[in-house]
């Protein structure tokens, strides 16, 4: 086989962020995390769980946007390297987001583009001003997402034994990926950066909750 070229590689990297932000993607190469497929019978609570998984899904897009950015202005090969392989991961999360999603019959958000957009900006701003704030700022992400997803868990339905299999998984990924930033050498953020960090994620959910 005819070995890809840098031009290639870019733009086959380019056409998967295409397929990402308009809700596709590779599939997960881990197994769905639930055996079970029922969704809720009451269509409130089939509506709720829907909207929960689509901020889920945006959340995994944000992830991918970060790790992009990141790794585009990380300083040392290293980090570069952490940041790739943890977008690897994050990419079953995006598929089994996905097709939860469709299983409870919904749509993926009509946001993605715009998410995407403004947390490559946020990844690239923090690579940029070194390995240390980079990955600090990596393992900050990860835990605001280990304790969202928490609250989900707490949120879901108790008749979506599926959807809480799925976050629960994530979850578990999520706490080991801040774990890894951590030992890396990531630095601890200060109150105010995880206010602003918060903020920025209570708009994503909040919005994409709906739309
Ligand atoms: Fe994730
Ligand atoms: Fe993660």
């Amino acid at each position: 086989m005819r070995k890809l070229s840098r031009a290639d590689e870019a733009i086959a990297a380019f056409q998967q962020r295409l397929g990402i932000v308009s809700g596709l993607g590779p599939p997960a190469r881990r197994e769905y995390p639930s055996t079970i497929t029922e969704v809720p019978s009451d269509p409130r609570e089939r509506r709720h769980s829907t909207g929960l998984m689509r901020v889920n899904h945006v959340g995994e897009i944000c992830a991918q946007a970060l790790y992009d950015g990141q790794a585009a202005t990380a300083r040392s090969q290293r980090v570069r390297a952490v940041m790739r392989h943890a977008a690897t991961e994050e990419l079953d999360h995006l598929d089994w987001t996905r097709r939860r999603i469709a299983e409870l019959g919904g749509e993926t958000s009509r946001l993605g583009g715009l998410f995407y957009a403004t947390s490559f900006a946020a990844g690239a701003t923090a690579g940029a001003l070194g390995d240390r704030i980079n990955l600090g700022f990596l393992a900050a992400t990860e835990e605001e997402v280990s304790a969202h997803l928490d609250r989900h868990l707490a949120s879901l339905p108790e008749s979506d034994r599926a959807s809480a299999s799925v976050v629960k998984q994530m979850r578990n990924d999520e706490a080991r990926h801040a774990q890894t930033a951590r030992h890396a050498g990531g630095l601890e953020f200060s109150g105010l950066t995880r206010r602003l960090m918060r903020a920025g994620s209570r708009i994503m959910t909040t919005l994409t909750y709906r739309f």
